[in-house]
């Protein structure tokens, strides 16, 4: 049997990796993704080799990742239950679809990745491999032979190979880091310091605001304060702008596909940052209705994404919607960055709707108010008719 691992170089594939040889006395294939995490590629392919892998593959993705999945979330403001910029959810079928061209190259008869049972990382890497080949055998070891981080310890270290213990799960990429267990998992307790990787606590950031503009095209930032950036390099340089002024931390009660509520501590700077500058410049270029309208079609693809249905063919047709209105998601953004918090100070755009000299209360104004009134008298009409009729009805008390 030829199996292709998705392999981190952590405890769980590593000793996946072993088990895979043992027990099923399996050629394993290795392939690790660069989605611009903090690893030590080379160290994990030297692992991988070192616990037996016939072959490893380490693929650089992330001009991939940003292209196809990141830039499609921030079009859609992506943030699960109205918090969460989605980062590890992205990540999930990038790495499926990847692990099924490999299988594909290498003739394997099975797939293998690392998730738990409890989890919503496990639906999206099952769902997209089931969806791109419907052959190939997906193994979940962990989830499907019972294993535990305490055996997994044991196992690994009766194998010669020692783990630190570690006392958090963390997953990172270039659109955020998220990081659960150990006492997090007690929603009351407040994440320690020692959590955070790219943001400062608020309290120790600059004492004075930074400042900075991001130029958006189509719905795509291109430059930060004027200097153009390419993508992976823009992101990176706004998660450290935006980290060294504490923005970024995401602390909250998350709803799994799994029917399980968790307590997800994140930390997306850039992200946070993009949406919050992207929504902002489609409230100056897009009409009321298309706002109303879109923030159901935002919501909705963030749910498709983060309960692993990235092959759901709503996603495609409510992206149809999505990039039509980009095409004037064009202009200048500048924020204010300080202790954590982040505010839109400015916003410009040649297709902005608004115009000042309509809606100024000063003497110049150049709309006729005098229509104003006739408006009122229809635009209420009804609501007024009903709103009378009721009081007859059941006295001014109901209302
Ligand atoms: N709760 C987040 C999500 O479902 C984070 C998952 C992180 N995965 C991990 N293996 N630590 O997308």
């Amino acid at each position: 049997m030829r199996v292709v691992l998705a392999y981190s170089g952590g405890l769980d594939t590593s000793v996946i990796l072993l088990l895979l040889r043992e027990r099923l006395n399996a050629e394993v294939i290795t392939l690790t993704l660069d989605v611009g995490q903090e690893d030590d590629l080379d160290e994990i392919s030297h692992k991988a080799e070192r616990l037996g892998a016939v072959k490893h593959y380490t693929i650089d993705c992330k001009e991939e990742f940003v292209a196809k999945y990141v830039l499609p979330a921030l079009k859609a403001n992506a943030l699960y239950q109205g918090k969460y910029p989605l980062s590890s959810a992205l990540s999930r079928p990038l790495i499926g679809s990847k692990l099924v061209e490999i299988a594909k190259k290498e003739g394997a008869d099975a797939v293998a990745h690392g998730c738990s049972g409890k989890g919503n990382d496990q639906v999206r890497f099952d769902l997209t491999i089931k969806a791109l080949d419907p052959g190939l055998k997906v193994l979940a070891p962990v989830r499907d032979w019972g294993l535990n981080r305490d055996w997994e310890y044991e196992y690994a270290k009766s194998k010669g190979i020692e783990f630190k213990v570690k006392f958090f799960s963390v997953d990172d990429n270039l659109w955020g880091r998220s990081i659960e267990c150990g006492i997090l998992d007690d929603p009351m307790v407040e994440p320690p310091e020692e959590v955070f990787k790219w943001t400062l606590p608020p309290e120790k950031a600059m004492d004075k605001p930074e400042y900075l503009t991001i130029t958006f095209e189509r719905g795509v930032p291109v430059a930060i304060n004027d200097e153009k950036l390419d993508k992976v390099q823009l992101i990176k340089t706004l998660n450290y702008i935006a980290g060294r002024n504490g923005v970024g931390r995401i602390d909250h009660i998350e709803d799994r596909v799994v029917g399980l509520k968790s307590r997800e501590v994140y930390e997306c700077p850039a992200a946070v940052t993009l949406i919050e500058a992207h929504k902002d410049l489609e409230k100056l270029v897009l009409s009321k209705w298309e706002l109303m309208f879109k923030s159901l079609v935002d919501d909705m693809w963030a749910n498709l994404v983060y309960s692993g249905l990235w092959i759901e063919p709503l996603r495609n047709d409510l992206e149809a919607f999505i990039e039509n209105v980009q095409r004037r998601v064009s202009g200048v953004v500048r924020l204010k960055l300080f202790k954590g918090s982040i505010t839109v100070v400015g916003r410009q755009s040649d297709n902005s709707l608004y115009d000042p000299k309509l809606t100024t209360y000063e003497s110049y104004t150049s709309l006729a108010q005098e229509y104003a009134k006739g408006f009122i008298e229809l635009w209420g009409l009804q609501s007024v008719i009903a709103f009378r009729k009721l009081q007859k009805m059941y006295g001014a008390l109901s209302q």
